[in-house]
């Protein structure tokens, strides 16, 4: 049986891990699964802060973790729900059948969601930033509302006398946890996966909102934070500064300049374009640019939405396809577009056959997101020599404007 992770007296780590090979959100491709925690907080009174949604074996973790403590769910007063998304709420309905005392903390607009996913009205306490809950035992909650760090109801929690920020999204990171759930616990190694998860889920879920992750941080600086304790990911024990300047650094990427990177994007029917691609590459690597490539449809565009979020540079590498961008290259493009991929320099290439068509809906496409364009370079049927020379020039010429930026 799995036990609670104790982080101080009185408050607890339950966490589970989502290993089945379901999509996050539906759509992103978690290969290394990713952890649903929740905490308890015991005074006189006792909290538990976020739920799980009824996913892998997530709720009979949960209460394995709850009898370790042990804590019944009839001994539960607060459930405080930072955040609706059902990834924290889905087992919600059934969980309030085992404890129907519990009270349901959140703010109105989270009330509201409530009653729109669940139909629940009764029991629920709405609280508003600034306001806390004593528990006894000199164990105070504090609720701050975080709007849109990922949705509108948003909030955190804060256990005063601790110093524990249970951030619920805020702070997060794709990828299982096992039995180091601490910062100070896991391998070098294993941080550097997490500085990798935590980009990916940043890109993948928060990025289009940065601008309030960034409001968000601001606001944190009122508040003496010993530990940061997310609802995905690790516990920031020893170090939470360091999380919060990784997470400053992602929200600063969109309105840039990134880092001086490269990503190329690119997809190719019969190979035209992909024999052009490695002459691109040859010219960005001549200027010591780190790149990083992507092909589409092979990969998901989970991995290609983290890379161009860090990049300052983009490259994108497709034929014209029925008049039009090839498909698997537009819809990354569309992506981009929804995750506010903005600010960058950008440089296109490709082939085309009868006729030509995915730069000017490549234009059309890409008119409102801010990017600054070097020629492209398009060729009908097989490039030569030329095509490959002018090819090789983009993308050291790419590679020269991101470092002088
Ligand atoms: Fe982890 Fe926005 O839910």
């Amino acid at each position: 049986m799995k036990k609670a992770v104790k982080i101080t007296d009185g408050i607890y780590r339950l966490g589970a891990n989502i290993e089945n090979g379901d999509l996050f959100e539906g759509m992103w491709p978690i290969p290394d699964g990713v952890s649903l925690n929740c905490y308890i907080v015991r005074g006189e009174k006792t909290a538990l802060i976020d739920l799980v949604e009824d996913w892998d074996s997530a709720p009979s973790d949960i209460e394995d973790q709850l009898a370790s403590i042990p804590v019944e769910s009839s001994d539960l007063d607060y459930l405080v729900l930072n955040h609706i998304e059902p990834d924290h709420t889905g087992w919600l309905e059934d969980f309030i059948k085992k404890a129907p005392q519990v009270q349901l903390v959140t703010n109105k607009k989270g009330a509201a969601l409530i009653e729109s996913f669940y139909g629940i009205t009764e029991n629920v306490k709405i609280i508003d930033s600034g306001d806390s809950i004593s528990l006894g035992n000199n164990k105070e909650l504090l609720f701050h509302n975080i709007p849109n760090v990922h949705w509108p109801e948003t909030m955190i929690t804060f256990e005063k006398e601790s110093g524990i920020l249970f951030s619920c999204d805020a702070f997060g990171s794709y990828g299982s946890i096992n039995d180091s759930v601490f910062d100070d616990e896991i391998s070098e190694k294993e941080h550097n996966f997490f500085d990798v998860e935590s980009l990916r889920y940043y890109a993948n879920i928060v990025g289009s909102f940065s601008k309030f992750v960034l409001r968000a941080i601001e606001k944190l600086g009122d508040f003496d934070i010993k530990i940061i304790a997310p609802s995905h990911g690790i516990i920031w024990r020893e170090n939470p500064g360091k999380i919060i300047e990784r997470y400053k650094k992602f929200a600063s990427y969109m309105e840039g300049p990134a880092e001086p990177e490269i990503s190329v994007i690119w997809g190719s029917m019969y190979g035209n374009t992909e024999k052009v691609l490695h002459s691109v590459i040859k010219g960005i690597r001549s200027e010591s640019v780190p790149v990083h490539v992507h092909h589409v449809p092979d990969e998901d565009v989970s991995w290609a939405l983290a890379s161009a979020w860090k990049s300052r540079g983009l490259v994108f590498g497709m034929p014209t396809y029925e008049y039009k961008m090839f498909p698997p290259v537009a819809s990354v493009l569309s992506m981009f577009n929804l995750k506010h991929i903005f600010n960058k320099k950008v440089f296109r290439f490709g082939s085309f056959g009868w006729s030509g068509g995915a730069q000017k809906d490549f234009e059309a496409a890409t008119e409102k997101m801010n990017w600054e364009f070097i020629d492209p370079v398009e060729w009908k049927g097989k490039a030569d020599d030329e095509i490959h020379k002018l090819a090789f020039e983009r993308g050291s010429e790419l590679a020269r404007m991101i470092k002088g930026q």
